[in-house]
Order: structure tokens, then C-alpha cells, then sequence
């Protein structure tokens, strides 16, 4: 039946082998509420894992006013270490997409105790087979009753943990993406840097279609006239051309990732040319035709790092690599994968052991 996690009770068992995303979820929750009678976050609550009751007025329903965030906990060489990857970079994105979505802010280090109090709490949950860890969500909702359009005056903060695998069926093998130039993600101006519930409910139109015709996930492009690249729809996006690692820059409608930081900075240190800069369809087109594209990968919290071996554009369909995986991708996801569980030493002081 394969790995079983300790200390757990019968019902609480699950399978750490056949783990997919985001299914299975902890006994405990954090929360903490916000009201503007009080004006600040008080009293945080680890509790039992349990359904929200909101009033159907409650403002997150109509409006949307959300912010979330996504990190993992891993199982350390010591039976105790519990390591976090780079939890402060999410704790400042989450505060800038609160400031954008009209949120209140949480004061970092008390999210960073609450988290990591929660995280021990559950911790005989964390998997420990290889390629699995515990991800993090921390979300914001907007719970004012009331529906006219303004931001809303209270607030739920909670974060759950689930076990979790691999990201795509397609695990750490190639998929396919399809290049979309119907649909657009985020304009100049928008909400496209928030990592706010809206950013996602607008990919799903898209993604569906490029599901149903065989690809993993939608690449999109940029809102006014569809000629730059921006992002896969959970992912940043890497490309090697002619030896250059080259990612779109940021610029206010790409999620500032986490993993795409740390990949810029693994490449620099390796003394690759990297580059952050507007790379156009017709770029990517014209190196895949003449043969200088070397690979083509996203890069992600819950993927971690994933080949791309397909890409589609305008009909016409284009292999990467052989439409296998590459070896800049390789080792990035190697490496990444090393430091986060501390089999390699961390140069960076990325990881955080909250065990
Ligand atoms: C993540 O990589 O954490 C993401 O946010 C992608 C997705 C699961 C929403």
C-alpha cells in the first residue's frame, strides 16, 4: 500500500505514492480574522480543519476580493527538521497583492510564526517519498456582508496544508502548451501580478480549450497586441535559445514567481547569459524553425520546474528539444529540488527549518 506516514490515525492514511495536487488536506487550519472595528488582525486560531460558514452576502461571493499564496514544507534529513523554501518572498507577495486587491496587509513575522506553528502542528502529515512535500496555502477573503461595490471591512485569513506530489499527471516529463492569441490573462494596469483568485478564474475559459485538444496548459501572450509572451497559465516560462536563458520580464501583468527567481539567480550563478526581457511569438517561431531553441521550460511553486516538449501557435505545432526533457531544466529542477530538502548546501539561506 506503499508509504504510510507516521503517528496517524486510521482514517487520516493516505497513500504518499499516489499523491496527485491538492486533494487531501490536514487535520488543522489557521485562522485570523480582520475587522475594521479593531482596525488590525486579532487573535490567531490553530483549529480543526473544518468548512467556513459565511453569510451568502459575504463579499468575497460577489466581488471577488481574495489574495492567496503557495509554498512548501518539506521532511528534512532529521526526523524533526520541517524546511520551508524561501517563505519570506511569499509572505511580501502576499502583502503586495493584499495592498493592490485592497486588503489589509498582515505584519510578516506573525504569519511567519502562525504558518510555522500550523506546519508543526501537522507535522506527521508531511510526506517524505521522493518528489512529494506539504503546500501551503494561505489565503485572504473578504467576509462583509454587503453588496455594493467598495472594499470590504472584514476579513478571514487562513491557511491550509495538503500533501501533495507532482503537479501535472505528466509529472517531471514534458507537456505541451498552447500559445493563445483569442484570450488574454492580465492587461497593463490589471490585476496581473496580484496572486488574486481573478487571475485564475480568467485563465479557465482557455485552458479547458487547450485541454480538450491535448495540451497541458495555455501560454499566453500580451493583452494589446498578442506579439510578447508573458506566462504559462501556473507557471513563469524559460526559454534557451542559442544558449542564452532568456524569461519574460516583469512588468506588472506577470506573477513575480518565487521558483523564476530562484532559477535566475541558479543560472546566473553558473555564469549562463540570462536575460529578462520582452521575447516576441515570432522570437520563439523563428528559433524553433532554424534550430536554435534548445528548450523551453516553466517554472512554479507546485511544478517546481517542467519541461516543455510542444508548443502550438496559430495552428502549427512546434517540437522542443526532441520533445524531450532539456539539460538546463534537469538540473535546475535537480538542483532546486536538493536545496529545498538539504541534501545540497544552501549558498542562498533559502531554506527556513521550522521543525
Ligand atoms: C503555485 O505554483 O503555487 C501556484 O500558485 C500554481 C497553482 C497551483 C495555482
Amino acid at each position: 500500500m506503499g508509504t504510510l506516514p507516521r503517528n496517524r490515525t486510521e482514517s487520516q492514511q493516505y497513500n504518499e505514492d499516489k499523491l496527485g495536487f491538492g486533494d487531501i488536506f490536514t487535520d488543522h487550519m489557521l485562522v485570523i480574522e480582520y475587522s475594521d472595528m479593531d482596525g488590525d488582525w486579532k487573535n490567531p486560531q490553530i483549529i480543526k480543519t473544518e468548512n467556513l460558514s459565511l453569510h451568502p452576502a459575504a463579499m468575497i461571493l460577489h466581488y471577488g476580493q481574495q489574495v492567496f499564496e503557495g509554498l512548501k514544507a518539506f521532511a528534512g534529513p532529521k526526523d524533526t527538521d520541517i524546511l520551508l523554501f524561501r517563505p519570506d518572498m511569499n509572505i511580501a507577495r502576499f502583502n503586495r497583492s493584499c495592498v493592490r486587491m485592497c486588503i489589509p496587509t498582515l505584519d510578516p513575522r506573525i504569519f511567519m510564526d502562525q504558518m510555522s506553528e500550523l506546519v508543526r502542528t501537522d507535522r506527521d502529515w508531511i510526506p517524505r517519498s521522493p518528489g512529494t512535500s506539504m503546500y501551503i496555502r494561505p489565503t485572504v477573503i473578504a467576509t462583509d456582508p454587503h453588496l455594493g461595490v467598495r472594499p470590504s471591512k472584514k476579513y478571514l485569513f487562513f491557511i491550509i496544508l495538503s500533501p501533495v506530489g507532482a503537479y501535472y499527471p505528466e509529472g517531471f516529463e514534458p507537456v505541451r502548451i498552447m500559445v493563445t492569441d483569442k484570450y488574454v490573462r492580465a492587461a497593463m494596469g490589471g490585476v496581473g501580478e496580484a496572486k488574486t483568485a481573478a487571475n485564475y478564474a480568467a485563465s479557465l475559459f482557455a485552458a479547458e480549450e487547450a485541454h480538450s485538444e491535448g495540451f497541458t496548459q495555455v501560454l499566453w501572450l500580451n493583452a494589446t497586441d498578442k506579439s510578447s509572451i508573458e506566462e504559462v497559465g501556473t507557471m513563469n516560462i524559460f526559454f534557451r535559445i542559442d544558449d542564452e536563458i532568456i524569461t519574460p520580464k516583469l512588468g506588472g501583468t506577470i506573477l513575480p514567481g518565487v521558483t523564476r527567481d530562484s532559477v535566475l539567480q541558479l543560472c546566473r550563478a553558473k555564469g549562463m547569459k540570462v536575460s529578462e526581457r520582452v521575447i516576441s511569438i515570432h522570437e520563439l517561431v523563428s528559433a524553433a524553425k532554424s534550430g536554435k531553441l534548445q528548450e523551453v521550460f516553466g517554472s512554479g511553486t507546485a511544478a517546481v520546474v517542467s519541461p516543455v516538449s510542444h508548443f502550438r501557435y496559430m495552428g502549427h505545432d512546434y517540437m522542443v528539444a526532441d520533445g524531450k526533457t532539456g539539460q538546463v531544466a534537469r538540473d535546475l529542477f535537480d538542483e532546486i529540488t536538493d536545496i529545498q530538502l538539504a541534501k545540497k548546501p544552501d549558498p542562498y539561506g533559502w531554506v527556513v527549518n521550522v521543525g
